[in-house]
């Protein structure tokens, strides 16, 4: 049987706590009854317990957009993974491009977030992975993804039923509008599952990799990535604000 597809929505910044309960609670409502994928909603952390409440006992699960690495202690901003487990968080969203520009956040950061977050088996990490267009242009690509995946996952021990996402999101394609050509996400997924293969072996890869896409998908875009060959879902910011929108997106990319 295929793996269900994931859909993330990445709510970032764009709501204020009143606005994000509102867009949550519509989201129960229009998603009463389905069942074809698993669904994410990431919010500011701090509308994440009111997000909790309301998706509670429904199908929908919830993500953070960032968490650190320790677990307690003098870290003066930062959120804790177990405090994210008391909430039932399921997900997190690690190394953002957006974090990666603005908060000036490396691979080591990341690498150390993945880490603390793989000791739980209860918590899914988003490793967030892509190229710039610079990189895109002068053909660095395939080996930017690779120097990524190494950098944020060398030294991680998957085990037991632990699953780990990679967004593959072209950083030149984020809220711009315009995707990514369909084959040219493919293509790219492919390279990130040769290297995770290298890495973790095709078995560990096959059961406890998924790789999404992100980058300006809307319900017009989305058809064309429906059928591609290690798509498991995608990561959506912009669409994912409007819920008739995002439900459209999600419908596609599961039938
Ligand atoms: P976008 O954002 O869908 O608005 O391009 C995707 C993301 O940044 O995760």
């Amino acid at each position: 049987m295929p793996n269900k597809k994931i859909i993330i929505a990445n709510w970032k910044m764009n709501l204020s706590l009143g606005e994000t309960k509102v867009l949550a609670k519509k989201f129960v409502k229009k998603f009463t009854g389905f069942k074809d994928g698993e669904v994410a909603i990431c919010p500011t952390t701090i509308a994440l317990s009111e997000v909790a409440k309301i998706l509670k006992d429904g199908r929908l699960k919830f993500g953070a957009q960032n968490v650190f690495w320790e677990d307690n202690g003098s870290y003066t901003g930062e959120t804790s993974i177990s405090s994210l487990l008391e909430i039932g968080c399921q997900y997190v969203i690690l190394g953002h491009s957006e974090r990666r520009a603005y908060l000036l956040e490396n691979y080591e950061m990341i690498h150390k977030k993945v880490m603390a977050v793989i000791k739980t088996e209860k918590l899914t990490p988003v490793v967030c992975i892509g190229e710039s267009w610079k990189e895109r242009e002068t053909d660095r690509r395939d080996f930017v993804l690779v120097e990524q995946l190494w950098q944020a996952l060398s030294g991680v021990n998957v085990f037991g039923s632990q699953r780990i996402v990679i967004a593959y999101e072209p950083i030149w394609a984020i809220g711009t509008g315009t995707a990514i050509r369909p084959d040219e996400a493919e293509y790219a997924h492919k390279i990130i599952k040769l290297a995770l293969n290298d890495m973790f072996g095709m078995q560990v890869v096959s059961n406890n990799f998924r790789i999404i896409y992100g980058g300006s998908i809307n319900p017009k875009n989305v058809k064309g990535f429906t059928d591609l060959e290690n798509m498991d879902g995608l990561l959506v910011g912009g669409a994912s604000l409007k819920v008739d929108d995002f439900y459209k997106v999600v419908k596609e990319i599961t039938k």
